[in-house]
């Protein structure tokens, strides 16, 4: 059975599906309609966008169906200096308040992180929210305890990495590493699946993105991230499932702190590559 269905009496004939498909599975039939053939099938990663481009929604395809799809408004345009100041007014937050998010608000958080772009359309990431002071607490040991081992190890490395430092501050504040964050999230993968940390880290931007529209501030942790590719005991302790890989770790609560400027960058430095 074919995965895509085509409405004959809706079907403008022009060929975009075929266009667009990034495989090019489609092809048209005598009468100009999209058809895929049979040995195509396998191949289709159900992107969705042979559906979604139609304009008259004469295509369904079964592994993305036009009933999961959402309508974008017509008049759905999206203002520059509006995006500019969604994207730029992102902040790496480190002060949270001393409150935990409920389930459903993380739920609704990580919710977005489905939409992200994933090499071949993989989806393949899992999210494991660490809640509870005694759990993180625990993992900012196991943290400290890898950066002892660095410092002893690979002295210089340690150095170059602020550990002797952070290791001090952690002692005393409990809350250098993990910035006292109520909760971390914990993307994993199969640690086969070569575009698992891209994708990754394009899903947590996602979640990073969404967090203030939900009253929410996050921080990528990248001792936690380093610690948890170096040290066993950070995924053993987290139960993370054999064949999976720790990809990305973010620390999300309720931002103690409100910013009123968007700080400055390097200026943009880009050049043009010209034959001749
Ligand atoms: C790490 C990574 C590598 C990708 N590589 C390619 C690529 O080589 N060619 C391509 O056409 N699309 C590539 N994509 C795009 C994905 O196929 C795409 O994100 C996915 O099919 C979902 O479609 P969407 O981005 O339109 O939502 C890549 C995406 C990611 C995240
Ligand atoms: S879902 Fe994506 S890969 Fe599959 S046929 Fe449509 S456009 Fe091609």
């Amino acid at each position: 059975m074919s995965l895509i269905k085509v409405d004959s009496e809706k079907c403008g004939r022009d060929g975009i599906c075929v266009e667009v498909c990034p495989l090019g599975l489609l092809s048209l039939d005598q009468e100009g309609r999209p058809q895929m053939l049979p040995a195509e099938a396998a191949f289709c990663i159900g992107c969705g966008h042979c559906v979604a481009v139609c304009s008259n929604g004469a295509l369904d395809n079964s592994k993305n169906p036009i009933s999961k799809h959402t309508a974008i408004p017509a008049d759905y345009s999206p203002d520059p200096a509006q995006s500019a100041l969604f994207l730029r007014s992102r902040r790496s937050i480190r002060h949270y308040e001393d409150k935990p998010v409920s389930r459903e608000k993380i739920l609704k958080l990580l919710d977005i992180a489905r939409f992200a772009p994933s090499g071949h359309n993989s989806q393949a990431i899992s999210y494991l929210v660490v809640e509870g002071p005694e759990n993180l607490m625990r993992l900012s040991r196991i943290i400290v305890e890898w950066m002892r081992e660095t410092v002893k190890l690979s002295p210089e490395l340690a150095k170059r990495f602020n550990m002797p430092v952070v290791i001090r501050e952690e002692e005393k504040s409990g809350a250098r590493i993990l910035r006292g964050a109520p909760h971390i999230i914990v993307a994993h993968a199969p640690a086969d699946l070569a575009a698992a940390p891209v994708s990754t880290m394009l899903s947590l931007e996602y979640v990073e993105l969404f967090a203030p529209a939900l009253g929410l501030g996050t921080c990528w942790a990248g001792y936690a991230m380093a610690c948890a590719q170096q040290f066993p005991a950070f995924s053993q302790f987290l139960k993370i499932p054999a064949r999976r890989t720790i990809t990305g770790i973010l620390m999300a609560g309720y931002p103690r702190y409100r910013y009123h400027r968007l700080p400055a960058r390097n200026p943009l430095d880009v050049a043009w590559f010209e034959t001749g």
